[in-house]
Order: structure tokens, then C-alpha cells, then sequence
């Protein structure tokens, strides 16, 4: 698939703007802090629901106005899809498609499907755990979008359960008599159960991305491999296999970690706590990969999250955000080469001379917030 026009109001600098786009490499090039960035997180923004940038939406709306909108035109094959999202900080953001208004934001999801690399994405190898769990989930969900109806069940069931195990934790201090534990079981299940279903889709997903990631890194760093990823989850999980062993793995490391949960207060086993851990030969990557095998680590598993959706149909938008300027010229010439067949490939530069000569196509001049064809 891939985007044919990008409409922004009040989003971020852009009080408007209109951007023509066409299958192939475009490239925004312009000085820092003019509104590159700005345009591709729209674009992820409409595949993920969220920015690459900030965990919320207040920051999306230009300073001054009170919602912002993003609108797109999709095509894909022969089919063309009209997709608008207004964001509405402290309210239900709403969305629509092809102008009917009967849809919610979730809908929306899978119609764009992104990968995107940018500078932050070193915290994905650096970084904590929620930066990989949350690599993890988004691509499920560009995976099957119907995920994101579990990853959200998921968090609500979670919720609620901590609030519970807030309150007897409380009430034993304070010298309660404890709490009616059948509850809790009742939402140990719906937690085991949804959790179920998110661990699932984890262990696949990294069974399949693991060879293609290893393959990138390769391609970018030849012989600095291999890499290699370790799953850290509750007791038993290496084991299990399908949705109902890891029902079963889950409700008895829940049932383990009962009575520290009541102590603590908090939900501590579950999808929410476990660790994908990002080897690079032997060692952990995090703590003991240099600077630069950190940014090629993130940029394979971005490239092998390409791949991947690729392999499966419908071919994703590829987002590169200064990605060349951090690259020495061949691993620059590899990674141009790479990506240069893509369906729909969207970059951006500082300087004109960071976008390698293999990519060429449409380049746009940003400056001022006007984004123009070069
Ligand atoms: N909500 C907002 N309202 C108004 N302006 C904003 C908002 N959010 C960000 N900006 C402005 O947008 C500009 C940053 O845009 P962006 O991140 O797209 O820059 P860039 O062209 O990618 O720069 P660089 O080359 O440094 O990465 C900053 O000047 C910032 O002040
Ligand atoms: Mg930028």
C-alpha cells in the first residue's frame, strides 16, 4: 500500500498542509526543526495510533489550537481509502473512513501499516523493557489488527485487577480481614486469558522475526552477528505452545506470586512484565553492544518488522527519519539498497547529500512550515 496525500490541520508546527505523495523514495529535506519529522509521525501515527515521539496526544496539537486532524488518501492495488483521525486531547479521539463517521479510531488500524526508524528507536536495543515490549505489540497489531482489541482488554482487565489488589493491600494494613480471594480468581482468568492470547502472538512473532533480523544486521555489519533474542516470561513459558498452555503457565505463576501481589498491591506476572532480551553473539546487547552496533541492532529489527509485513501481504510504508546522516558511507549504501525497491519509501535529511544517489525520487523542500516540491 501506500500513501497518495497527506493532509495535516494544527497538527504539531503545521497549521495546514497538503503533501501529494507517489509510490517510490520521497525525500523531505530542510533545516533541523522545520517540520520533517513532523509529516512521517503523522504518517505513523495513522498505522499505530500513537507517535513514535511521545506517549501522548497533547503534544500532537499545534500550540494554540484544540484538536488536530490527519487526514489520508490510501491506495492499495486497486482499492483507494479516504481516512481521517482527529485527536482530541483528554477526549475520545474520533476517526473516519471514507467520510462515514460510524467507526471508532481502532477501525482505522491496519488500512496504513508503517514501519518507521527514527533516532529513537536506539532505545529499543537501550532502553527499558516497555520500549520492546511496546516494539513488540505494535507490530502484532500491524500484524492483525484485532489485536489491538486484546492488547486493550488486556490493560483494562490489568487495571482492575491492580486496583483490587491496591485496596487489600491497604485493608491488610490497616488490619482488615482480607479480601474475598474468589474475585481475584475471577480476574486472574481474565487476565491469564487475554494475557494468553498477547504471549501467543509474542512467541510467534519473535520465532519469525529472529532469522530476518539476524539477516539485516548481517547485511548492514557483515560478521558481527549473530543475533539472537531470549524471551523472558513466567516460569514455563519456553515450554509452552499453544493459547491454552499458555492460559495454563499463567495462571499458575499468578497463583505463585499471590501472596506478594497482595503485599505489593500490584499485578506481577503477565505480558506487562516480561523481557525480550536482544542478544548480539553471545553477550546482551543492552549494557555491552558499542554505540554503533546499538543503531544497526534497531535498524535491523526495524528492517526484518519490514520484511516480515512485506512476506505477509500488503506491503507497508517504510519511514526512515535521519537515518543516513548517523551512517558510514557503505553501511549507507547497503542500507539505500536495501530499501530502495520498496513500494513506498518516505525519508528525511537535514542536507541534501544524506539522501544517498540510489534513492532517487520526489524530493520536498520543508522550511518555514511549507513543505514543496523541490
Ligand atoms: N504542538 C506543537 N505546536 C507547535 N509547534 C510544534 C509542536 N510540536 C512541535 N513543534 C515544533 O516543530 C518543530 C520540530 O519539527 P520536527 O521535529 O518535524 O523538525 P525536523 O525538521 O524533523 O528537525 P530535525 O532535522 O532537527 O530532526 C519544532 O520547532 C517544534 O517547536
Ligand atoms: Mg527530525
Amino acid at each position: 500500500m501506500h500513501v497518495s496525500h497527506l493532509s495535516l490541520a494544527d497538527f504539531r508546527s503545521y497549521a495546514r498542509a497538503e503533501v501529494a505523495l507517489d509510490p517510490g523514495v520521497t525525500a523531505f529535506v530542510g533545516p533541523n526543526g522545520q517540520g520533517k519529522t513532523n509529516l512521517v509521525e503523522a504518517v505513523g501515527y495513522l498505522a499505530t495510533l500513537g507517535s513514535h515521539r511521545v506517549s501522548s496526544d497533547a503534544p500532537l496539537v499545534r500550540m494554540g489550537a484544540d484538536r488536530a486532524v490527519i487526514r489520508a488518501a490510501v491506495v492499495q492495488g486497486e482499492r483507494q481509502q479516504l481516512i481521517e483521525l482527529e485527536l482530541n486531547p483528554g477526549r475520545a479521539n474520533r476517526a473516519r473512513i471514507n467520510r462515514s463517521s460510524q467507526v471508532r479510531p481502532r477501525d482505522v488500524l491496519g488500512i496504513v501499516r508503517t514501519v518507521l526508524f527514527a533516532p529513537e528507536d536506539l532505545a529499543l536495543v537501550k532502553g527499558d523493557p516497555g520500549e520492546r515490549r511496546r516494539f513488540l505489540d505494535e507490530l502484532i497489531t500491524a500484524r492483525a489488527p484485532r489485536m489491538a482489541g486484546v492488547r486493550s482488554d488486556y490493560e483494562r482487565v490489568l487495571k482492575q485487577r491492580n486496583t483490587l489488589l491496591k485496596s487489600a493491600a491497604m485493608a491488610r494494613r490497616h488490619g482488615g480481614r482480607g479480601m474475598d480471594l474468589s474475585t481475584l480468581d475471577i480476574w486472574d482468568q481474565h487476565l491469564a486469558r487475554s494475557g494468553a492470547e498477547l504471549l501467543a502472538q509474542r512467541l510467534d512473532l519473535i520465532a519469525t522475526l529472529r532469522p530476518l533480523a539476524d539477516k539485516a544486521y548481517e547485511q548492514l555489519a557483515p560478521g558481527g552477528g549473530p543475533v539472537s533474542f531470549d524471551y523472558r516470561g513466567p516460569a514455563g513459558v519456553e515450554g509452552a505452545r499453544t493459547r491454552e498452555e499458555l492460559y495454563e503457565v499463567l495462571l499458575a505463576a499468578l497463583g505463585e506470586a499471590r501472596k506478594q501481589e497482595i503485599e505489593r498491591g500490584v499485578t506481577l506476572v503477565g505480558p506487562h512484565r516480561d523481557e525480550l532480551l536482544l542478544k548480539l553473539g553471545q553477550l546482551p546487547a543492552k549494557g555491552y553492544a558499542s554505540h554503533g552496533e546499538s543503531w544497526s541492532y534497531a535498524l535491523a529489527l526495524r528492517l526484518a518488522s519490514y520484511e516480515l509485513l512485506r512476506s505477509e501481504g500488503n506491503e507497508p510504508v517504510l519511514v526512515l527519519d535521519d537515518v543516513f546522516a548517523e551512517l558510514d558511507a557503505r553501511r549507507r549504501e547497503r542500507l539505500a539498497e536495501m530499501v530502495a525497491p520498496g513500494e513506498q519509501v518516505l525519508v528525511t535529511a537535514a542536507v541534501d547529500d544524506d539522501v544517498p544517489s540510489v534513492l532517487t525520487g520526489t524530493r520536498y523542500a520543508v522550511a518555514e512550515g511549507r513543505v514543496e516540491r523541490a
